[in-house]
Protein backbone atom coordinates (compact mmCIF):
# COMPACT_ATOMS: atom_id res chain seq x y z
CA UNK A 1 0.00 0.00 0.00
CA UNK A 2 3.06 2.27 1.05
CA UNK A 3 4.32 1.82 -2.69
CA UNK A 4 0.80 2.31 -4.14
CA UNK A 5 0.72 6.08 -2.22
CA UNK A 6 4.26 6.75 -3.11
CA UNK A 7 3.49 5.98 -6.86
CA UNK A 8 0.72 8.32 -7.08
CA UNK A 9 2.42 11.09 -5.52
CA UNK A 10 5.53 10.50 -7.93
CA UNK A 11 3.25 10.61 -10.49
CA UNK A 12 1.76 14.23 -9.58
CA UNK A 13 5.10 15.77 -8.66
CA UNK A 14 7.38 14.70 -12.11
CA UNK A 15 4.35 15.69 -14.23
CA UNK A 16 6.07 18.20 -16.60
CA UNK A 17 2.15 19.75 -16.77
CA UNK A 18 0.57 22.20 -14.92
CA UNK A 19 -0.99 21.19 -11.90
CA UNK A 20 -4.73 20.82 -12.68
CA UNK A 21 -7.44 20.23 -10.17
CA UNK A 22 -9.18 17.83 -12.08
CA UNK A 23 -9.96 14.42 -10.46
CA UNK A 24 -9.02 11.52 -12.70
CA UNK A 25 -9.53 7.86 -12.43
CA UNK A 26 -5.94 6.17 -13.53
CA UNK A 27 -4.63 2.55 -12.76
CA UNK A 28 -1.32 2.45 -11.29
CA UNK A 29 1.23 -0.15 -11.75
CA UNK A 30 3.56 -1.18 -8.95
CA UNK A 31 6.02 -3.56 -9.42
CA UNK A 32 8.83 -1.24 -7.45
CA UNK A 33 9.82 -4.64 -5.46
CA UNK A 34 10.86 -7.67 -7.52
CA UNK A 35 8.51 -10.05 -6.91
CA UNK A 36 10.03 -13.10 -5.31
CA UNK A 37 8.20 -16.73 -6.20
CA UNK A 38 9.29 -20.25 -5.31
CA UNK A 39 8.45 -22.38 -7.78
CA UNK A 40 7.83 -25.63 -6.37
CA UNK A 41 8.15 -28.92 -8.68
CA UNK A 42 9.57 -32.65 -8.78
CA UNK A 43 11.08 -32.62 -11.96
CA UNK A 44 13.39 -29.38 -13.38
CA UNK A 45 15.15 -30.42 -16.74
CA UNK A 46 18.48 -28.88 -16.36
CA UNK A 47 19.33 -31.88 -13.37
CA UNK A 48 16.27 -34.33 -13.86
CA UNK A 49 13.15 -34.55 -16.28
CA UNK A 50 10.51 -37.06 -17.10
CA UNK A 51 8.46 -35.15 -19.07
CA UNK A 52 7.31 -31.73 -20.08
CA UNK A 53 6.98 -30.70 -16.46
CA UNK A 54 10.66 -30.90 -16.47
CA UNK A 55 10.58 -28.21 -18.92
CA UNK A 56 8.15 -26.05 -18.07
CA UNK A 57 9.90 -25.67 -14.21
CA UNK A 58 12.92 -24.91 -15.92
CA UNK A 59 12.05 -22.49 -19.06
CA UNK A 60 9.40 -20.54 -17.06
CA UNK A 61 11.50 -19.29 -14.39
CA UNK A 62 13.95 -17.93 -16.35
CA UNK A 63 11.23 -16.75 -18.69
CA UNK A 64 9.88 -14.53 -15.60
CA UNK A 65 13.25 -13.03 -14.51
CA UNK A 66 14.52 -10.62 -14.34
CA UNK A 67 11.55 -8.90 -14.25
CA UNK A 68 10.58 -11.00 -11.11
CA UNK A 69 13.09 -13.35 -8.72
CA UNK A 70 11.71 -16.69 -8.91
CA UNK A 71 13.29 -18.94 -7.54
CA UNK A 72 12.59 -23.17 -7.65
CA UNK A 73 12.33 -26.16 -4.87
CA UNK A 74 13.03 -29.68 -5.83
CA UNK A 75 13.88 -32.94 -3.98
CA UNK A 76 17.62 -33.64 -3.81
CA UNK A 77 16.85 -36.80 -5.68
CA UNK A 78 20.27 -38.69 -6.53
CA UNK A 79 20.56 -37.73 -10.24
CA UNK A 80 20.10 -33.64 -8.63
CA UNK A 81 22.80 -34.43 -6.10
CA UNK A 82 25.35 -36.13 -8.97
CA UNK A 83 24.89 -33.74 -11.19
CA UNK A 84 27.88 -31.90 -10.89
CA UNK A 85 26.67 -28.41 -10.13
CA UNK A 86 27.99 -27.51 -6.54
CA UNK A 87 25.44 -27.63 -3.66
CA UNK A 88 25.90 -25.34 -0.55
CA UNK A 89 23.78 -26.39 2.50
CA UNK A 90 22.33 -22.52 3.33
CA UNK A 91 19.29 -24.15 5.85
CA UNK A 92 17.38 -26.56 7.78
CA UNK A 93 13.57 -27.66 7.99
CA UNK A 94 12.64 -29.11 11.08
CA UNK A 95 10.39 -32.68 11.21
CA UNK A 96 6.90 -33.13 11.62
CA UNK A 97 5.04 -35.55 12.32
CA UNK A 98 6.50 -38.78 10.48
CA UNK A 99 8.26 -36.00 8.26
CA UNK A 100 12.21 -36.26 9.08
CA UNK A 101 14.24 -32.70 9.66
CA UNK A 102 16.12 -31.97 6.51
CA UNK A 103 18.50 -29.81 4.67
CA UNK A 104 18.39 -26.89 2.18
CA UNK A 105 20.71 -26.85 -0.45
CA UNK A 106 20.95 -24.14 -3.05
CA UNK A 107 23.04 -24.40 -6.69
CA UNK A 108 23.55 -21.63 -8.29
CA UNK A 109 23.34 -21.87 -12.29
CA UNK A 110 25.32 -20.44 -14.74
CA UNK A 111 22.73 -18.24 -15.90
CA UNK A 112 21.67 -16.98 -12.36
CA UNK A 113 18.98 -19.52 -11.96
CA UNK A 114 18.54 -20.21 -8.31
CA UNK A 115 17.60 -23.70 -7.33
CA UNK A 116 16.75 -24.81 -3.89
CA UNK A 117 17.65 -28.40 -2.84
CA UNK A 118 15.57 -30.60 0.05
CA UNK A 119 18.84 -32.56 1.02
CA UNK A 120 17.33 -35.51 2.40
CA UNK A 121 18.78 -38.74 1.22
CA UNK A 122 16.49 -41.25 3.25
CA UNK A 123 13.38 -39.73 0.95
CA UNK A 124 15.12 -39.21 -2.39
CA UNK A 125 18.54 -40.72 -2.59
CA UNK A 126 17.53 -43.36 -4.65
CA UNK A 127 18.03 -45.10 -7.98
CA UNK A 128 15.34 -44.68 -9.96
CA UNK A 129 12.85 -42.00 -11.51
CA UNK A 130 11.35 -39.16 -9.19
CA UNK A 131 8.32 -41.52 -8.83
CA UNK A 132 8.90 -44.70 -8.74
CA UNK A 133 11.80 -47.96 -9.23
CA UNK A 134 13.46 -48.90 -12.11
CA UNK A 135 10.52 -51.06 -12.72
CA UNK A 136 7.97 -48.41 -12.98
CA UNK A 137 6.53 -48.86 -9.47
CA UNK A 138 5.18 -45.99 -7.33
CA UNK A 139 7.80 -45.75 -4.42
CA UNK A 140 5.58 -46.80 -1.35
CA UNK A 141 6.80 -43.70 1.06
CA UNK A 142 5.79 -41.43 -1.92
CA UNK A 143 3.02 -39.78 0.43
CA UNK A 144 6.22 -38.61 3.00
CA UNK A 145 8.37 -37.93 0.17
CA UNK A 146 6.11 -35.44 -1.73
CA UNK A 147 4.20 -34.44 1.57
CA UNK A 148 8.22 -33.41 3.27
CA UNK A 149 8.50 -31.00 -0.51
CA UNK A 150 5.18 -29.29 0.28
CA UNK A 151 5.97 -28.76 3.85
CA UNK A 152 9.20 -27.37 2.98
CA UNK A 153 7.78 -24.80 0.58
CA UNK A 154 4.92 -23.77 3.38
CA UNK A 155 8.34 -23.15 6.11
CA UNK A 156 10.20 -21.14 3.35
CA UNK A 157 7.26 -18.99 2.83
CA UNK A 158 6.79 -18.57 6.77
CA UNK A 159 10.31 -17.49 6.91
CA UNK A 160 11.22 -20.38 9.12
CA UNK A 161 13.88 -21.98 6.85
CA UNK A 162 16.71 -20.65 8.48
CA UNK A 163 17.41 -18.40 5.46
CA UNK A 164 16.78 -14.55 4.39
CA UNK A 165 15.00 -15.43 1.08
CA UNK A 166 11.57 -15.07 1.72
CA UNK A 167 8.52 -16.04 -1.41
CA UNK A 168 5.95 -13.29 -1.81
CA UNK A 169 4.28 -16.08 -3.34
CA UNK A 170 4.41 -19.58 -3.74
CA UNK A 171 3.53 -21.51 -6.95
CA UNK A 172 3.58 -25.39 -6.66
CA UNK A 173 2.80 -27.67 -9.78
CA UNK A 174 1.03 -30.94 -10.20
CA UNK A 175 0.40 -33.32 -7.21
CA UNK A 176 4.31 -33.95 -5.82
CA UNK A 177 3.58 -30.00 -4.56
CA UNK A 178 -0.35 -30.09 -4.23
CA UNK A 179 0.16 -30.36 -0.36
CA UNK A 180 2.41 -26.43 -0.46
CA UNK A 181 -0.90 -23.89 -0.49
CA UNK A 182 -2.54 -26.29 2.04
CA UNK A 183 0.13 -26.41 4.63
CA UNK A 184 0.25 -22.58 4.04
CA UNK A 185 -3.87 -22.07 4.54
CA UNK A 186 -3.76 -24.85 7.62
CA UNK A 187 -1.08 -22.80 9.77
CA UNK A 188 -2.94 -19.84 8.63
CA UNK A 189 -0.13 -18.49 6.61
CA UNK A 190 -0.81 -15.38 4.17
CA UNK A 191 1.75 -15.54 1.50
CA UNK A 192 -0.63 -16.23 -1.74
CA UNK A 193 -0.42 -19.42 -3.89
CA UNK A 194 -0.73 -20.55 -6.98
CA UNK A 195 -1.06 -24.36 -8.18
CA UNK A 196 -0.69 -25.07 -11.58
CA UNK A 197 -2.38 -28.86 -13.55
CA UNK A 198 0.11 -30.10 -15.48
CA UNK A 199 -1.78 -33.66 -15.98
CA UNK A 200 -5.19 -33.96 -13.49
CA UNK A 201 -5.39 -37.42 -14.43
CA UNK A 202 -2.10 -37.75 -11.32
CA UNK A 203 -4.38 -37.98 -8.79
CA UNK A 204 -1.81 -38.25 -6.40
CA UNK A 205 -3.68 -40.80 -4.01
CA UNK A 206 -2.35 -41.88 -0.39
CA UNK A 207 -4.85 -43.57 2.20
CA UNK A 208 -6.51 -42.03 4.92
CA UNK A 209 -5.14 -43.81 6.97
CA UNK A 210 -1.56 -41.52 6.44
CA UNK A 211 -3.07 -38.75 8.02
CA UNK A 212 -1.17 -38.24 11.24
CA UNK A 213 2.30 -39.63 9.51
CA UNK A 214 1.64 -36.42 7.27
CA UNK A 215 0.45 -34.07 10.26
CA UNK A 216 -2.94 -33.60 8.42
CA UNK A 217 -5.25 -31.46 10.32
CA UNK A 218 -8.58 -33.18 10.52
CA UNK A 219 -10.42 -30.88 7.97
CA UNK A 220 -7.87 -32.17 5.19
CA UNK A 221 -10.00 -35.25 5.29
CA UNK A 222 -13.19 -34.02 4.26
CA UNK A 223 -14.79 -33.12 1.12
CA UNK A 224 -14.00 -29.33 1.48
CA UNK A 225 -10.58 -30.47 1.81
CA UNK A 226 -8.49 -33.02 0.09
CA UNK A 227 -11.00 -36.13 0.56
CA UNK A 228 -11.51 -38.06 -3.23
CA UNK A 229 -13.60 -41.13 -2.78
CA UNK A 230 -12.50 -42.57 0.56
CA UNK A 231 -8.58 -41.29 0.27
CA UNK A 232 -6.85 -38.38 0.07
CA UNK A 233 -6.09 -36.87 -2.92
CA UNK A 234 -2.61 -34.31 -3.38
CA UNK A 235 -3.63 -32.97 -6.33
CA UNK A 236 -7.32 -31.97 -4.84
CA UNK A 237 -5.23 -29.98 -1.71
CA UNK A 238 -3.44 -28.24 -4.47
CA UNK A 239 -6.76 -27.30 -6.57
CA UNK A 240 -8.60 -26.51 -2.81
CA UNK A 241 -6.55 -24.38 -1.28
CA UNK A 242 -4.67 -22.51 -3.22
CA UNK A 243 -5.60 -19.27 -4.13
CA UNK A 244 -5.67 -19.83 -7.75
CA UNK A 245 -5.02 -22.40 -10.38
CA UNK A 246 -4.08 -22.86 -13.83
CA UNK A 247 -3.39 -25.51 -16.50
CA UNK A 248 -1.45 -25.13 -19.28
CA UNK A 249 -3.77 -24.69 -22.04
CA UNK A 250 -6.95 -23.00 -22.86
CA UNK A 251 -9.00 -25.67 -24.21
CA UNK A 252 -7.71 -28.14 -21.82
CA UNK A 253 -9.20 -25.55 -18.98
CA UNK A 254 -12.37 -26.22 -20.72
CA UNK A 255 -12.08 -29.73 -20.76
CA UNK A 256 -11.19 -30.72 -17.37
CA UNK A 257 -14.87 -29.26 -16.24
CA UNK A 258 -16.50 -31.67 -18.22
CA UNK A 259 -16.84 -35.93 -16.84
CA UNK A 260 -14.79 -36.94 -20.16
CA UNK A 261 -11.43 -35.17 -18.73
CA UNK A 262 -12.44 -34.39 -15.47
CA UNK A 263 -11.31 -37.36 -13.38
CA UNK A 264 -13.94 -36.87 -10.93
CA UNK A 265 -12.70 -33.36 -9.81
CA UNK A 266 -14.56 -31.83 -12.70
CA UNK A 267 -17.41 -30.41 -10.27
CA UNK A 268 -14.54 -28.84 -8.23
CA UNK A 269 -12.95 -27.31 -10.87
CA UNK A 270 -16.51 -26.17 -12.54
CA UNK A 271 -16.92 -23.81 -9.22
CA UNK A 272 -13.51 -22.69 -9.68
CA UNK A 273 -14.40 -21.43 -13.12
CA UNK A 274 -17.29 -19.86 -11.63
CA UNK A 275 -15.37 -17.76 -8.96
CA UNK A 276 -12.62 -16.74 -11.59
CA UNK A 277 -10.15 -19.15 -9.84
CA UNK A 278 -9.13 -21.32 -12.75
CA UNK A 279 -7.08 -20.19 -15.92
CA UNK A 280 -5.48 -21.70 -18.89
CA UNK A 281 -2.31 -20.15 -19.66
CA UNK A 282 -0.85 -21.98 -22.62
CA UNK A 283 2.62 -23.28 -22.30
CA UNK A 284 6.11 -22.37 -24.08
CA UNK A 285 9.20 -23.69 -25.11
CA UNK A 286 12.33 -22.12 -24.76
CA UNK A 287 15.13 -20.69 -26.92
CA UNK A 288 17.52 -23.76 -27.37
CA UNK A 289 14.97 -25.25 -29.39
CA UNK A 290 16.10 -23.43 -32.43
CA UNK A 291 17.18 -25.71 -35.03
CA UNK A 292 19.56 -23.05 -36.63
CA UNK A 293 21.36 -23.46 -33.17
CA UNK A 294 20.93 -26.44 -32.05
CA UNK A 295 24.31 -27.97 -30.52
CA UNK A 296 22.84 -31.22 -30.35
CA UNK A 297 22.17 -31.50 -34.36
CA UNK A 298 24.92 -32.45 -36.46
CA UNK A 299 23.92 -30.25 -39.00
CA UNK A 300 21.82 -27.04 -38.14
CA UNK A 301 19.14 -25.29 -40.24
CA UNK A 302 16.77 -22.86 -40.74
CA UNK A 303 13.67 -22.85 -42.49
CA UNK A 304 14.09 -23.07 -46.25
CA UNK A 305 17.26 -25.33 -46.05
CA UNK A 306 15.27 -28.07 -46.67
CA UNK A 307 18.90 -29.92 -48.04
CA UNK A 308 19.74 -29.20 -43.63
CA UNK A 309 16.73 -30.85 -43.19
CA UNK A 310 17.59 -34.04 -45.35
CA UNK A 311 20.73 -34.58 -43.74
CA UNK A 312 18.95 -34.94 -40.70
CA UNK A 313 17.09 -37.36 -41.66
CA UNK A 314 19.43 -39.70 -43.10
CA UNK A 315 20.98 -39.32 -39.58
CA UNK A 316 17.99 -40.19 -38.02
CA UNK A 317 17.71 -43.40 -40.55
CA UNK A 318 20.97 -44.38 -39.19
CA UNK A 319 20.30 -44.14 -35.62
CA UNK A 320 17.26 -46.35 -36.02
CA UNK A 321 18.79 -48.60 -38.83
CA UNK A 322 16.00 -47.47 -41.22
CA UNK A 323 16.14 -48.01 -45.05
CA UNK A 324 17.67 -44.95 -47.01
CA UNK A 325 14.25 -43.73 -48.47
CA UNK A 326 12.28 -40.86 -50.34
CA UNK A 327 9.03 -41.85 -48.45
CA UNK A 328 8.11 -39.72 -45.29
CA UNK A 329 9.62 -40.33 -42.01
CA UNK A 330 7.25 -40.09 -39.05
CA UNK A 331 8.64 -39.63 -35.74
CA UNK A 332 7.17 -40.72 -32.10
CA UNK A 333 8.95 -39.09 -28.94
CA UNK A 334 7.00 -39.70 -25.92
CA UNK A 335 6.29 -41.35 -22.59
CA UNK A 336 4.81 -44.48 -23.57
CA UNK A 337 1.31 -44.34 -21.72
CA UNK A 338 -2.24 -45.13 -22.34
CA UNK A 339 -2.41 -40.93 -22.58
CA UNK A 340 -0.37 -40.59 -25.62
CA UNK A 341 -2.62 -42.90 -27.70
CA UNK A 342 0.21 -45.36 -28.57
CA UNK A 343 -2.37 -48.28 -29.69
CA UNK A 344 -3.53 -46.08 -31.67
CA UNK A 345 0.04 -45.41 -33.62
CA UNK A 346 0.26 -49.70 -33.43
CA UNK A 347 -2.84 -49.92 -35.22
CA UNK A 348 -2.03 -47.70 -38.18
CA UNK A 349 1.75 -48.42 -38.47
CA UNK A 350 1.17 -51.40 -40.57
CA UNK A 351 -0.92 -48.43 -43.27
CA UNK A 352 1.97 -46.36 -43.04
CA UNK A 353 4.74 -48.82 -44.22
CA UNK A 354 2.51 -50.39 -46.66
CA UNK A 355 2.38 -46.31 -47.71
CA UNK A 356 5.72 -45.84 -47.90
CA UNK A 357 6.65 -44.81 -44.90
CA UNK A 358 8.61 -44.93 -42.37
CA UNK A 359 8.73 -44.63 -38.02
CA UNK A 360 10.84 -43.77 -35.51
CA UNK A 361 10.20 -44.21 -31.85
CA UNK A 362 11.94 -43.50 -28.43
CA UNK A 363 9.91 -43.59 -25.70
CA UNK A 364 9.92 -45.29 -21.84
CA UNK A 365 7.43 -45.76 -20.05
CA UNK A 366 4.81 -49.07 -19.21
CA UNK A 367 6.14 -52.13 -19.97
CA UNK A 368 3.71 -53.67 -22.10
CA UNK A 369 3.73 -50.61 -24.15
CA UNK A 370 7.48 -50.82 -24.17
CA UNK A 371 6.75 -54.40 -25.27
CA UNK A 372 4.50 -53.40 -28.02
CA UNK A 373 6.71 -51.06 -29.75
CA UNK A 374 9.16 -53.53 -29.49
CA UNK A 375 7.44 -55.76 -31.50
CA UNK A 376 6.27 -53.42 -34.29
CA UNK A 377 9.89 -52.87 -35.08
CA UNK A 378 11.13 -56.76 -35.38
CA UNK A 379 7.84 -56.77 -37.32
CA UNK A 380 9.19 -54.16 -40.14
CA UNK A 381 13.05 -53.88 -39.60
CA UNK A 382 14.35 -51.30 -41.66
CA UNK A 383 10.73 -49.47 -42.19
CA UNK A 384 10.41 -49.09 -38.13
CA UNK A 385 13.11 -48.46 -35.59
CA UNK A 386 12.32 -48.39 -32.08
CA UNK A 387 14.64 -46.85 -28.75
CA UNK A 388 13.22 -47.89 -25.70
CA UNK A 389 14.80 -45.06 -23.64
CA UNK A 390 15.29 -41.77 -22.48
CA UNK A 391 17.84 -39.43 -24.86
CA UNK A 392 17.42 -35.94 -25.10
CA UNK A 393 19.60 -35.46 -28.11
CA UNK A 394 18.12 -38.17 -30.16
CA UNK A 395 14.77 -36.52 -29.10
CA UNK A 396 15.93 -33.39 -30.76
CA UNK A 397 17.59 -35.20 -34.16
CA UNK A 398 14.44 -36.84 -34.73
CA UNK A 399 12.22 -33.61 -34.18
CA UNK A 400 14.93 -32.03 -36.77
CA UNK A 401 15.29 -35.31 -39.13
CA UNK A 402 11.52 -36.59 -39.41
CA UNK A 403 8.90 -35.10 -41.69
CA UNK A 404 5.62 -35.48 -38.97
CA UNK A 405 5.70 -36.16 -35.75
CA UNK A 406 2.54 -38.78 -34.51
CA UNK A 407 1.29 -37.73 -30.92
CA UNK A 408 -2.29 -39.19 -31.23
CA UNK A 409 -2.86 -38.39 -27.51
CA UNK A 410 -6.37 -39.22 -25.81
CA UNK A 411 -6.17 -36.06 -23.61
CA UNK A 412 -3.64 -33.55 -23.87
CA UNK A 413 -3.52 -30.41 -21.24
CA UNK A 414 -0.76 -28.99 -23.30
CA UNK A 415 2.21 -30.92 -24.79
CA UNK A 416 5.37 -29.32 -25.82
CA UNK A 417 6.66 -31.90 -28.39
CA UNK A 418 4.35 -30.90 -31.09
CA UNK A 419 5.22 -27.51 -30.41
CA UNK A 420 9.33 -28.68 -30.68
CA UNK A 421 8.53 -30.30 -34.12
CA UNK A 422 6.80 -27.64 -35.51
CA UNK A 423 10.08 -25.67 -34.97
CA UNK A 424 12.20 -28.21 -36.26
CA UNK A 425 10.26 -28.27 -39.53
CA UNK A 426 8.68 -31.72 -38.29
CA UNK A 427 4.53 -31.69 -38.81
CA UNK A 428 2.61 -32.98 -36.01
CA UNK A 429 0.00 -35.34 -36.82
CA UNK A 430 -2.57 -34.94 -33.83
CA UNK A 431 -5.83 -35.46 -32.21
CA UNK A 432 -8.06 -32.75 -31.61
CA UNK A 433 -7.99 -31.77 -28.07
CA UNK A 434 -6.10 -30.05 -24.98
CA UNK A 435 -3.17 -27.63 -25.82
CA UNK A 436 -2.71 -29.72 -29.67
CA UNK A 437 -6.27 -27.84 -30.55
CA UNK A 438 -4.89 -24.70 -29.16
CA UNK A 439 -1.08 -25.38 -30.92
CA UNK A 440 -1.68 -26.97 -33.95
CA UNK A 441 -3.49 -25.08 -37.57
CA UNK A 442 -4.67 -28.14 -39.59
CA UNK A 443 -3.58 -28.26 -42.77
CA UNK A 444 -1.40 -24.92 -42.21
CA UNK A 445 0.78 -26.08 -39.43
CA UNK A 446 -0.07 -29.78 -39.03
CA UNK A 447 -3.03 -32.25 -39.08
CA UNK A 448 -5.79 -32.36 -36.43
CA UNK A 449 -8.37 -35.30 -35.87
CA UNK A 450 -11.17 -35.60 -33.36
CA UNK A 451 -12.55 -39.36 -32.94
CA UNK A 452 -9.41 -41.52 -30.93
CA UNK A 453 -10.17 -44.37 -34.04
CA UNK A 454 -7.80 -45.71 -36.21
CA UNK A 455 -10.02 -44.54 -38.83
CA UNK A 456 -9.70 -41.13 -38.08
CA UNK A 457 -6.18 -40.85 -37.38
CA UNK A 458 -5.48 -42.97 -40.75
CA UNK A 459 -7.34 -39.78 -42.62
CA UNK A 460 -4.95 -37.02 -41.21
CA UNK A 461 -2.20 -39.51 -41.89
CA UNK A 462 -3.10 -39.66 -45.34
CA UNK A 463 -3.40 -35.95 -45.68
CA UNK A 464 0.36 -36.26 -44.66
CA UNK A 465 1.39 -38.46 -47.42
CA UNK A 466 -0.76 -36.52 -49.89
CA UNK A 467 0.90 -33.35 -48.54
CA UNK A 468 4.59 -35.01 -48.51
CA UNK A 469 4.14 -35.59 -52.33
CA UNK A 470 3.39 -31.79 -53.32
CA UNK A 471 7.11 -30.41 -52.10
CA UNK A 472 5.81 -27.05 -52.47
CA UNK A 473 2.96 -27.38 -50.28
CA UNK A 474 4.65 -29.32 -47.56
CA UNK A 475 7.60 -26.30 -47.42
CA UNK A 476 4.84 -24.29 -47.69
CA UNK A 477 3.46 -25.44 -44.49
CA UNK A 478 6.63 -26.29 -42.88
CA UNK A 479 8.29 -22.42 -43.12
CA UNK A 480 4.54 -21.56 -41.42
CA UNK A 481 5.36 -23.64 -38.57
CA UNK A 482 8.99 -23.15 -38.31
CA UNK A 483 7.83 -19.68 -37.33
CA UNK A 484 5.03 -20.20 -34.81
CA UNK A 485 5.51 -17.53 -31.95
CA UNK A 486 6.04 -20.43 -28.94
CA UNK A 487 8.77 -18.66 -27.05
CA UNK A 488 8.23 -18.44 -23.48
CA UNK A 489 8.46 -14.70 -23.63
CA UNK A 490 5.96 -14.39 -25.74
CA UNK A 491 3.53 -15.88 -23.15
CA UNK A 492 5.07 -15.28 -19.77
CA UNK A 493 2.55 -12.25 -19.77
CA UNK A 494 -0.53 -14.04 -17.71
CA UNK A 495 1.83 -15.87 -15.30
CA UNK A 496 3.21 -12.02 -14.51
CA UNK A 497 -0.53 -10.72 -14.37
CA UNK A 498 -1.52 -13.48 -12.34
CA UNK A 499 1.36 -12.92 -9.27
CA UNK A 500 0.70 -9.12 -9.87
CA UNK A 501 -3.21 -9.63 -8.95
CA UNK A 502 -2.94 -11.86 -6.12
CA UNK A 503 -0.22 -9.70 -4.70
CA UNK A 504 -2.49 -6.84 -4.79
CA UNK A 505 -0.25 -4.66 -6.74
CA UNK A 506 -2.31 -3.75 -9.47
CA UNK A 507 -5.37 -1.43 -8.47
CA UNK A 508 -7.28 0.96 -9.67
CA UNK A 509 -6.73 4.06 -7.99
CA UNK A 510 -8.96 7.84 -7.81
CA UNK A 511 -5.91 10.39 -7.54
CA UNK A 512 -5.65 14.34 -7.98
CA UNK A 513 -3.24 15.48 -10.84
P1 LIG B 1 4.37 -35.07 -21.32
O1 LIG B 1 4.82 -34.05 -20.35
O2 LIG B 1 2.94 -35.47 -21.14
O3 LIG B 1 5.26 -36.25 -21.40
P2 LIG B 1 5.05 -33.08 -23.35
O4 LIG B 1 4.91 -33.11 -24.82
O5 LIG B 1 4.56 -31.88 -22.64
O6 LIG B 1 4.39 -34.41 -22.78
O7 LIG B 1 6.57 -33.16 -22.94
C1 LIG B 1 7.35 -34.27 -23.19
C2 LIG B 1 8.80 -33.87 -23.09
O8 LIG B 1 9.58 -35.02 -22.85
C3 LIG B 1 9.33 -33.27 -24.35
O9 LIG B 1 10.41 -32.42 -24.02
C4 LIG B 1 9.83 -34.49 -25.12
O10 LIG B 1 10.81 -34.15 -26.06
C5 LIG B 1 10.43 -35.27 -23.97
N1 LIG B 1 10.49 -36.72 -24.15
C6 LIG B 1 9.48 -37.61 -24.05
N2 LIG B 1 9.93 -38.86 -24.21
C7 LIG B 1 11.25 -38.76 -24.43
C8 LIG B 1 12.30 -39.71 -24.64
N3 LIG B 1 12.05 -40.99 -24.66
N4 LIG B 1 13.56 -39.25 -24.80
C9 LIG B 1 13.80 -37.91 -24.78
N5 LIG B 1 12.88 -36.97 -24.57
C10 LIG B 1 11.62 -37.38 -24.39
C1 LIG C 1 2.12 -32.76 -18.56
C2 LIG C 1 1.18 -32.91 -19.73
C3 LIG C 1 1.64 -32.21 -20.99
C4 LIG C 1 2.19 -30.82 -20.66
C5 LIG C 1 3.26 -30.93 -19.61
C6 LIG C 1 3.86 -29.58 -19.24
O1 LIG C 1 3.07 -33.74 -18.49
O2 LIG C 1 0.90 -34.26 -20.02
O3 LIG C 1 0.58 -32.10 -21.90
O4 LIG C 1 2.72 -30.23 -21.83
O5 LIG C 1 2.72 -31.48 -18.44
O6 LIG C 1 2.88 -28.68 -18.80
Amino acid sequence: MGNAVANVLNVGLSSPQPLMANTINFRVETPKETKKILFVTSELADVIKVGGLGDVSSALPRALNPSHDVRVLIPGYRQVLESGYQIRIIGKFDGHAALPPCQLGRIDMEDGLIVYVLVCPELYEREGSPYGDENGRDWADNHIRFARLGLAAADMAAGTACIRWCPDLVHAHDWPAGLAPAYMKWRGQSTPSVFTIHNLAYLGLADTQCSPELGLPPEANTIEGMEFHGKLSFLKAGISYADHVTTVSATYAQEITTQDFGCGLEGLLAVKVRQGMLSGFANGIDESWNPLTDHHLERNFGINDWEGKRENAEQVRRLFDLEPSEGPLFAVVSRLVYQKGLDLTQAVAEAIVAAGGQIAVIGRGEPELENAMRRLAERFPGKIGVHVGFNETDARRMFAGSDFLLMPSRYEPCGLSQMYAQRFGSLPVARRTGGLADTIEDGVTGFLFDASTPESYLDAIHRAFKVHSNPELLNAMRCRAMSSPFYWHQSVEPYAKLYSDLLGETRQVAGVI
